[in-house]
C-alpha cells in the first residue's frame, strides 16, 4: 500500500471543517440542495489550500490613511476545468475565491460496463499556458476520467495543472499520480477501494446524480 501522505505532490486533508461537510455528503439522506451546498463548500476550502502558491505581486494603494505598497495576485492567472458533470458542483466554492477566473470545461462519462471514460466535449480558456489550472471533479475512482483530461489538456498546452476532488479511491490516487507526476493532487478524503461496479467504498455514490438530483 502506497504512503499517499507523505507524497510530495499529494494533498490528502485532515482539517476537521473538510471531513464533517463530507460525512454529511456520504448520508444517502442529503437532499440534492444540502448536497449541492456541501460540494461548494468543500471545494472552497481545500481551494484555500491549493491556491496557496499563487504568485503574488507589489502594488501600490492608498489607504484612508496613506499611500503604501501591498501584495495582490500576480501574472499567472487562473483557469478552472470542471470535468462535467459532477465537477461542476465544486466550481462555485472555487469562484468565491478567485471570482475573475475563466471556467473550461471537458466533458466525460465512464462506459458504464467498461468504466472507461468517454470524452465528450473539450473548451478551454486560451492562451491556457500562462495559467494555473483547477482540474475539478468530486470523485477520483479508477482514474481514468481525470488522466484522460488532464492529458487533453496538456495537448492543448496546459503546464500548471492542479486536480481537485472530493473523495479518491486508492487505485486512482495512485493511477493519476504515476501518470501525470507534476500534477498537484488534492484529496479531501481518501477512502477505502472500488467495489465490482468502480463505484467508491464507502464513497458517496454517484456524485453527478446526487448534484443534479438525476437517477
Ligand atoms: C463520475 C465522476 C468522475 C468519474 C470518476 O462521472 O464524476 O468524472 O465518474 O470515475 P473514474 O475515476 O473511474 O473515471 P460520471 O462518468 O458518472 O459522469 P457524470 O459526472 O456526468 O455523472
Ligand atoms: N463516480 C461516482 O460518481 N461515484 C463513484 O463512486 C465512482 C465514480
Amino acid at each position: 500500500m502506497e504512503d499517499f501522505y507523505n507524497m510530495e505532490n499529494v494533498t490528502i486533508f485532515t482539517h476537521p471543517l473538510i471531513q464533517h461537510k463530507i460525512s454529511l455528503m456520504r448520508d444517502k439522506n442529503t437532499g440534492t440542495n444540502e448536497f449541492r451546498k456541501l460540494a461548494e463548500e468543500v471545494a472552497t476550502l481545500e481551494g484555500f489550500e491549493a491556491l496557496s502558491d499563487l504568485p503574488l505581486e507589489d502594488v501600490e494603494i492608498e489607504t484612508p490613511i496613506e499611500k503604501c505598497t501591498t501584495k495582490m495576485i500576480a501574472g499567472r492567472k487562473l483557469a478552472i476545468v470542471p470535468i462535467l458533470r459532477a465537477g461542476l458542483g465544486m466550481v462555485p466554492g472555487l469562484l468565491t475565491l478567485v471570482p475573475s477566473a475563466k471556467v473550461g470545461h471537458i466533458g466525460m462519462y465512464r462506459d458504464e460496463v467498461t468504466h472507461e471514460p468517454v470524452e465528450y466535449y473539450c473548451k478551454l480558456p486560451s492562451p491556457i499556458e500562462e495559467r494555473t489550472i483547477v482540474v475539478t471533479d468530486p470523485m477520483l475512482a479508477t482514474g481514468g476520467s481525470a488522466c484522460d483530461a488532464i492529458a487533453q489538456i496538456k495537448r492543448h498546452g496546459g503546464v500548471h495543472i492542479k486536480f481537485m476532488c472530493i473523495i479518491a479511491a486508492p487505485v486512482g490516487l495512485k493511477r493519476l499520480h504515476e501518470t501525470h507526476p507534476d500534477v498537484q493532487i488534492y484529496v479531501g478524503h481518501l477512502d477505502r477501494e472500488l467495489n465490482k461496479d468502480a463505484y467508491i467504498c464507502p464513497g458517496l455514490g454517484d456524485a453527478g446524480d446526487r448534484i443534479f438530483g438525476t437517477k
